[in-house]
């Protein structure tokens, strides 16, 4: 069904830290929101367990670290620039190719496991309806590429930057996060369930969250 749940269920099993659950399509793949995520054959559709020790309030740069793979890995694969929209998109030519839909348990005050589901639209062909919005890398590249060697290289830079995520170097995460999302300085609005917000983007901090200069002062944001 969806390589976030099989993830979610193996953790009650008992599952090591480092288990990837990897999927050829998913017939019930979650994207954000509840909404579904189409997962047709061709695309990478993944999940990583991880059992960080980490505060809750850190939970968004497990996402961060992720999105930076991601970005390197379809650079050194392909050659394509992608680009991070804030908090998980990645996207191409300004539409999105990759979705992350993180899902944690939190105990006590800390993070008890985290599941990064990742899926990328890779050589599968897009639904009609997500056509605007929505890119491949087939598109782009006019050929099919390997889903292992994607793989294989998002997993070895990811093993890369999460040892600098235990390790507390979020500095060194955050700035490449936003040498990969030319977010600074741009005017947006961010939506959450009831309102929007507007402003310019002064910042994103160690722990993720967007920092707007609003016409009621500076807002920090970590949802929308
Ligand atoms: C989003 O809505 O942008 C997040 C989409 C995340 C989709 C991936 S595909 C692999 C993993 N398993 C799931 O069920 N969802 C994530």
């Amino acid at each position: 069904d969806s390589t976030n749940q099989y993830a979610l269920d193996l953790i009650k099993e008992g599952i090591p830290e480092g288990t990837i659950v990897i999927s050829d399509r998913q017939k019930k793949g979650k994207g954000r929101k509840k909404r579904i995520w189409d997962s047709p054959l061709g695309g990478l559709w993944f999940s990583i367990i991880i059992i960080p020790k980490i505060s809750p309030d850190r939970s968004m740069m497990i996402t961060m670290v992720a999105s930076i793979s991601i970005v390197q890995a379809i650079n050194q694969i392909t050659g394509i620039n992608a680009e991070i929209k804030w908090p998980n998109d990645i996207l191409i030519n300004g539409k999105k190719v990759c979705g992350i839909l993180t899902e944690l348990e939190i105990e006590k005050n800390s993070v008890k496991y985290a599941v990064i589901g990742i899926g990328i639209n890779v050589n599968n062909d897009l639904n009609k309806d997500l056509k605007e919005t929505a890119i491949s890398i087939k598109e782009i590249k006019n050929t099919d590429i390997s889903l292992l060697e994607l793989f294989q290289e998002i997993l070895r830079r990811f093993d890369y930057h999460y040892q600098d995520f235990v390790n507390n170097n979020f500095d060194k995460i955050r700035e490449l996060w936003l040498s990969y999302s030319k977010i600074i300085g741009k005017k947006v609005e961010v939506q959450d369930e009831e309102k929007i917000i507007q402003g310019d983007v002064c910042d994103v901090d160690n722990f993720g969250n967007l920092i707007l200069q609003t016409s009621q002062g500076k807002v920090r944001i970590n949802i929308g």
